[in-house]
């Protein structure tokens, strides 16, 4: 089985109404992690690069890790994913590398925090769209500013995403997946009190555009096991506050396809090492460490591509190619 383009896998999750996990990587143990959950519970999967990801690994290694990862699992369908692509160059080099699906995040200006106009959004938006759909690669675009509905409130300033731009953005672009603004932010702290989503956008944009796949960012659950071993075993996490996976659920039966997950990953991979060290300081092979740490990864995850209900679907559907989806695309 080959690498997919990310549309396809999105479209048969909107058939059969399930979520996909895009899981970030930064090195080979996350990534061995991912595929062990994927391929132990039979679930499709979006693996996803930042951009600091790419600088961290000077980009070849990142491409030949992934490569290996499709190369290991050639049963697995795999689309791999650029995540917040800041402009087309960037874009550009991603898809050099071979990715099958890059995100295009122009909700912010270059300082990564102002938030950007609506048509300047759109504009950058559709010139990665007019580039990458050549290529029969995905795009995923975001409309509105991720952080917790209490913070917006208190800046008396709306953020998030509104339904009916959402409609304007997506026709004006043809984006193929847009990333909303519901109250989730990125991290291990996002809500003071008691979580909340503005669940009714992902029903309404949903209802607008049921063709475009919805993407929830920042949605690691940061559970309190996790919180837990990092404190007892010399970490500081006093606070970290995740979504609950019953919030994902309520909004994957409304039109979220994609879920995006980074820092639990971290967490698992961080509770285990320091586990190791705390119990084990005699031990200085990194394999004795790195090891523990991806088979906590691969724990978890399994347990998220059950809850998300990707679990089991990856041999539901024909894998579609790049050069299927130009002609999709009308390239
Ligand atoms: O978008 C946020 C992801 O967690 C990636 O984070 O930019 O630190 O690699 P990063
Ligand atoms: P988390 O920080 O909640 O894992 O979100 C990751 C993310 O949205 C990557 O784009
Ligand atoms: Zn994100």
């Amino acid at each position: 089985m080959p690498m997919i383009p990310m549309r396809q896998m999105l479209d048969e999750a909107g058939k059969k109404q399930y979520g996909v996990g895009a899981y970030n990587v930064n090195n080979m143990e996350q990534l061995q992690g991912i595929m062990k959950a994927a391929r132990e519970t039979n679930s499709p999967v979006i693996i996803q690069a930042s951009r600091g990801a790419l600088r961290y690994t000077n980009f070849v290694y990142l491409k030949h890790l992934m490569l290996a990862a499709v190369e290991d699992n050639p049963g697995l369908k795999i689309a791999l994913h650029l995540d917040h692509g800041d402009k087309l160059d960037t874009v550009k080099k991603a898809i050099d590398l071979g990715f099958t699906s890059v995100m295009i995040d122009g909700s912010l200006e270059e300082d990564g925090k102002t938030p950007r106009s609506f048509e300047d959004n759109a504009r950058v938006t559709k010139e990665v769209v007019d580039y990458a759909h050549q290529f029969g690669v995905t795009v995923e675009g975001e409309l509105g500013t991720l952080g917790g509905i209490e913070e917006h409130v208190a800046a008396s300033q709306v953020l998030l995403t509104d339904p009916q731009e959402a409609k304007r953005f997506i026709e004006y672009t043809g984006v193929d997946a847009l990333a909303v603004a519901i109250g989730t932010s990125h991290g291990a702290y996002k809500f003071k009190a008691t979580p909340k989503l503005a669940l009714e956008i992902v029903e309404e944009i949903h209802r607008l555009c049921p063709e475009t796949a919805l993407v929830m960012h920042g949605s690691s659950s940061v559970p309190q096991e996790l919180v837990d071993q990092i404190n007892k075993y010399g970490g500081k996490m006093p606070g970290a506050k995740g979504v609950p996976i019953e919030s994902i659920q309520a909004a994957i039966k409304l039109g979220i396809r994609k879920i995006n997950v980074d820092t639990d990953s971290r967490m698992a991979m961080t509770g285990a090492i320091r586990q190791v060290f705390a119990e084990s300081p005699e031990k200085f092979d990194p394999r004795d460490y790195l090891g523990p740490a991806r088979e906590a990864i691969a724990k978890l995850l399994k347990t998220k591509m059950v809850d998300f209900g990707t679990a089991g679907h990856n041999d539901d559907y024909e894998p579609k190619t790049l050069e299927d989806m130009k002609k999709v695309y009308g390239k």
